[in-house]
């Protein structure tokens, strides 16, 4: 008999902790970019955030540690589009996670990353 209140009480608290399973998903806070109802320019707004404090061009230059090359504003939309984007699922594609997951070597900030998204998701135009 013990036993078997025993194993309700285990049986019990199991379904309490696997039903009120709590998924800790912190939020990411993803900046609204607001263009002025203009779409993202890759020449002003794109290209600038690889060079800004050297973030990815300290290795992305010819002779860096990494290709693409992302150092020459004349060359180097062909050098990511379309290799490194993915404008079906923007999300997924590498430029934008290699620049927003932590997962590479350097992370460009918050509003970088959305705009980064938005522009893929506006078609990865070279504009
Ligand atoms: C410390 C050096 C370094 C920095 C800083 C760096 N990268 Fe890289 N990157 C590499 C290397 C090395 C590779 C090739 C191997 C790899 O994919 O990890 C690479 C590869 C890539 C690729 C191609 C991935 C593939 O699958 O071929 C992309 C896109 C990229 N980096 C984007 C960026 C962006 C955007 C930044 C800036 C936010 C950045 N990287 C900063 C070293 C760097």
């Amino acid at each position: 008999m013990k036993r078997r209140n025993i194993f309700l009480i285990l049986a019990l608290f199991s379904l309490l902790f696997t039903g009120c399973k709590y998924d800790f998903i912190i939020p990411v806070d993803v900046p609204v970019i607001d263009n002025r109802g203009q779409p993202i320019s890759f020449a002003s707004q794109i290209v600038p955030v690889f060079s800004t404090g050297d973030k990815c061009t300290q290795c992305h230059k010819p002779g860096g540690l990494g290709s693409p090359d992302l150092s020459n504003p004349t060359t180097v939309y062909s050098q990511i589009v379309p290799q490194y984007v993915n404008t079906a699922t923007p999300e997924s594609s590498i430029l934008y996670v290699n620049a927003s997951s932590g997962n590479h070597y350097a992370k460009v900030s918050a509003t970088q990353a959305a705009l980064i998204l938005t522009w893929i998701k506006e078609g990865a135009k070279n504009n």
